[in-house]
């Protein structure tokens, strides 16, 4: 069966007149997940929450297990979490900071991700600095190359804006910032699901990923990676009876790998429901959803840019899921308020979550197109027409 086919067959949400483009905000997920949630939930309800999670031990360790080949991860360099803000944050306060020290951060930086860089810089001395973004738009190499020194203590790398097409060029930002001993932080809550991800080759120090998004799993969950190195040596900010264990009066010890970033009360469904979405997007092949998605965004952005009064709004050299536009004279959220109405879901993306990127582009908002590979071109085409008949 075609990938198409197979993953539109699996996905109760589509065929139903629904024209889905926010796999960005929180895609639909294929039935699998929703039957293991379900299931797990009514379980919980027969014979109670620690009952049921023992009998899925072995299915809980297998969540991180799947994480680990997506990501080619051991799965003791995985911390489970619930959103990728979450899993972001539990890096980033962990790691020590005093006056004078540099935390760097990409131009297309989330918001949530420069709020906590700027309170922990006033809080610690440190200092936050942009990234300037290059002619196209990602990353620019060149200026990071000649920021960098061993004050940086920490560079966040954004991979995938929330607010466009663009990947950055993660693993070569990377080099350079350990060229000084600096950290690396990427945020590939856009990213993971969507294009296939190998931390070996990426070579970051820690990376976070939510999982409704294009991973396709259930909302409230997310996941960290970090170093085994890391992992094995890092003091998390907080900690509780998972995360460390109580050994005396005034001692602790940590967990000995990535666990010690998780806390022990979690969403057991929702873990079993990303651990479901992982296995079917690893059983589907990452490369070929990929393509899929690529060539959906390609022909949505050839597609809007033939539309007098529409501007494509993406930037970058590799392009991949997201398609970001604007319309001449037409507020974002009319134009998805009127595509709602003939059941088009897609979203606005306004300049608080990437204030400095949209502010640079004089942008106050951009509408977000963010189909997956159970997007038909049929729908991509009833898309078109309905923005060209605005
Ligand atoms: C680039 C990026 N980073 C981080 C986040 C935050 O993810 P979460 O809501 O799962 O914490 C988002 C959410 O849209 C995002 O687009």
């Amino acid at each position: 069966m075609q990938l198409e086919e197979r993953v539109r067959a699996d996905t109760p949400g589509v065929g139903s007149g629904l024209v889905f483009l926010d796999s960005a905000g929180s895609s639909l997920p294929p039935q699998v997940v929703t039957d293991t949630v379900i299931g797990h939930l009514r379980r919980e309800a027969e014979i109670g929450g620690y009952r049921a999670a023992n009998e899925r031990l072995a299915d809980l360790a297998e969540v991180k297990t799947a994480i680990g080949a997506l990501i080619n991860a051991a799965p003791t360099s995985i911390a489970l979490s619930d959103s990728a803000t979450r899993a972001w944050a539990d890096f980033f306060y962990s790691v020590p900071l005093g006056p004078g020290d540099r935390v760097l951060i990409s131009g297309a930086d989330y918001a949530s991700n420069a709020i906590a860089a700027v309170q922990r810089a006033r809080a610690t001395g440190a200092t936050v600095e942009q990234i300037p973004s290059d002619g196209s738009g990602q990353i620019d190499l060149d200026a990071l190359a000649r920021m960098v020194d061993e004050r940086v203590k920490l560079v966040s790398v954004l991979h995938v804006p929330t607010n466009g097409g663009l990947v950055n060029p993660a693993a070569e930002a990377t080099r350079i910032a350990h060229s000084v001993g600096a950290l690396v932080l990427l945020d590939a809550c856009q990213s993971g699901g969507q294009l296939p991800i190998d931390v070996a080759e990426l070579d970051v120090d820690a990376l976070s990923v939510t999982g409704r998004k294009w991973l396709r799993g259930p909302r409230g969950t997310g996941f960290l990676y970090v170093r085994p190195e890391l992992a094995e040596s890092m003091e998390p900010q907080r900690l509780d009876l998972h995360s460390a264990e109580w050994t005396g009066p005034d001692d602790y010890r940590l967990a000995p790998d990535a666990r010690r970033f998780e806390f022990w009360e979690s969403d057991i469904a929702g873990r079993l429901g990303l651990g479901a979405a992982v296995r079917y997007l690893l059983d589907l092949g990452p490369e070929a959803v990929y393509a899929a998605i690529a060539a959906r965004a390609e022909y949505l952005r050839k597609g809007l840019a033939e539309i007098a009064g529409v501007t494509v709004r993406d930037l970058g050299l590799r392009r991949g899921g997201i398609v970001s536009f604007t319309v001449d004279g037409t507020g974002s959220a009319e134009v998805r308020d009127r595509l709602a109405e003939q059941n088009i879901t897609l979203t606005v993306s306004w300049a608080s979550s990437t204030l400095l990127d949209m502010t640079s582009r004089k942008l106050e908002s951009v509408l977000r197109a963010s189909p997956h590979a159970f997007v038909s071109f049929d729908e991509l085409d009833r898309f078109l027409a309905a923005v060209a008949a605005l």
